[in-house]
C-alpha cells in the first residue's frame, strides 16, 4: 500500500510518500521559520496563508522526489488534529480533495499518534509494548503503547510542554525563534556547574510534569545576572540539564514501575542532542532500550502523518466525503 502523507498543523508544510514494500520513498518539509521569526512565535493567519501557497507545490516535488505517479497511489492521510484549525483545514481540503479526484481513501490523521509511531520508520523498530515519551511545543506526555491505537497515557504536563518551556526561555534570553535548537546551542557553552535549577515535581510520586515554575526561575536568574556576559549561556545550560534531567527521572520511574523494556523518545524536543545522550545512558543503566525517530523525523514532518495513515488505512479506516478538523484532541 502506498500512501501520500500531508502535515500542516503548525509551521511547517510536510509531504511524504510511504509504501509498506518500499518504506519512505519521498520526504520533503518547507519550515514556515522566516515566516514568523520576526513575530517571535506562529502567527496562526500568516501559517494558513502559507500552507495555502506552498501546499500543492510541495505535494508535486515530493512526488517527483519518489519518482511516483500519483495514480499509484493508494491512500491519502492529513493531519486533522490537534493545531491550528486554519493550518490545519488547509491540509484537510487539499488532501481531501486529490482523494477524491484519485478514488481513493482519505484518511485523517491524530498528530501525536503520528508523533509516536515515527520510529517505525526507521531501520531498527521497536516491538510492542512499548513506553513513549512524547516532548513536543504542545505536549509533554509518558505513554505506554500497546499496539497501534492502543495507548494508555501515564502522565503530562499540567502547565507548558517542554518545548514551549524551551521555547519561552529562549525568547527571554534574547534568542530568535525556534527557541529550541537555539537555546540547545547556547548551552553547549555554557559551565553546567555554575546554577543549579530545580527538577520540578520530581520529589513527589506520579509521572506528571510542570515546567512552567522553571521559566520563572530561569527569568529571576536572568534579572539577577544581567550585566554579566557569561551568564546567558551558563542560563541556558542549567536549563537545558534541569529539564532533561527531570524527563530522565520520569522516565526511569515509568520503566521501572512498568517493567517495559523499550522507550521512545518522539516530538521535537526529541532532536535534542543532551536528550539523546542522556536517555540512551538511562536505558543502558535500566538494561533497557531507547528508540529515536532521526531528529528530521521527531520535528514535525509528513513522513509520520503518511506512516500513521498507512496504519489507520490497513486497518480498513477512510473519511467520509465530508470532513473536518480538531483543534484540541486528546490522544
Ligand atoms: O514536534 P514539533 O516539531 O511540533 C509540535 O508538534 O509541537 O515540536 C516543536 C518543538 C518546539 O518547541 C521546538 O523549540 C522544540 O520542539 N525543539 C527543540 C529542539 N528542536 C526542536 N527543543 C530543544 N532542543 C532542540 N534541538
Ligand atoms: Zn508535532
Amino acid at each position: 500500500m502506498r500512501v501520500l502523507g500531508i502535515e500542516t498543523s503548525c509551521d511547517e508544510t510536510g509531504v511524504a510518500v510511504y509504501d509498506s514494500e518500499c518504506g519512505l520513498m519521498g520526504h520533503v518539509v518547507y519550515s514556515q521559520i522566516a515566516t514568523h521569526a520576526k513575530y517571535g512565535g506562529v502567527v496562526p493567519e500568516l501559517a494558513s496563508r502559507d500552507h495555502v501557497r506552498k501546499l500543492v507545490p510541495i505535494i508535486e516535488e515530493t512526488l517527483s522526489e519518489a519518482g511516483v505517479e500519483k495514480s499509484s497511489l493508494d491512500g491519502i492521510a492529513y493531519t486533522s488534529g490537534p493545531g491550528l484549525v486554519g493550518a490545519l483545514l488547509v491540509g484537510a481540503s487539499v488532501g481531501r480533495s486529490l482523494a477524491w479526484a484519485l478514488n481513493i481513501p482519505a484518511v485523517g490523521v491524530h498528530h501525536l499518534e503520528a508523533h509516536l509511531l515515527a520510529p517505525m520508520l526507521e531501520t531498527e523498530v521497536p516491538d510492542f509494548p512499548f513506553l513513549a515519551l512524547l516532548v513536543s511545543g504542545g505536549h509533554t506526555m509518558l505513554i505506554q503503547v500497546a499496539g497501534v491505537g492502543r495507548y494508555r497515557v501515564l502522565g503530562e504536563s499540567l502547565d507548558d510542554a517542554a518545548g514551549e518551556a524551551f521555547d519561552k526561555t529562549a525568547k527571554l534570553l534574547g534568542l530568535p525563534y525556534p527557541g529550541g535548537p537555539e537555546l540547545e546551542k547556547l548551552a553547549q557553552q555554557g559551565d553546567p556547574a555554575r546554577f543549579r535549577f530545580p527538577r520540578p515535581m520530581t520529589d513527589r510520586p506520579g509521572l506528571d510534569f510542570s515546567f512552567s515554575g522553571l521559566k520563572t526561575f530561569t527569568l529571576n536568574t536572568v534579572k539577577k545576572h544581567e550585566g554579566d556576559p557569561t551568564a546567558r549561556a551558563d542560563i541556558a545550560r542549567a536549563f537545558q540539564d534541569a529539564v532533561v534531567d527531570t524527563l530522565v527521572i520520569k522516565c526511569r520511574r515509568a520503566l521501572t514501575q512498568s517493567g517495559i523494556k523499550r522507550l521512545v523518545i518522539a516530538g521535537g524536543v526529541g532532536a535534542n542532542a543532551y536528550l539523546r545522550e542522556q536517555m540512551r545512558e538511562l536505558a543502558e543503566r535500566q538494561g533497557a532500550r531507547v528508540f529515536y525517530p532521526r531528529p528530521s523525523l521527531c520535528t514535525d514532518n509528513g513522513a509520520m502523518i503518511a506512516y500513521a495513515g498507512y496504519c489507520r488505512l490497513a486497518a480498513g479506516a477512510a473519511e467520509p466525503l465530508g470532513f473536518g478538523v480538531t483543534a484540541r484532541w486528546p490522544l
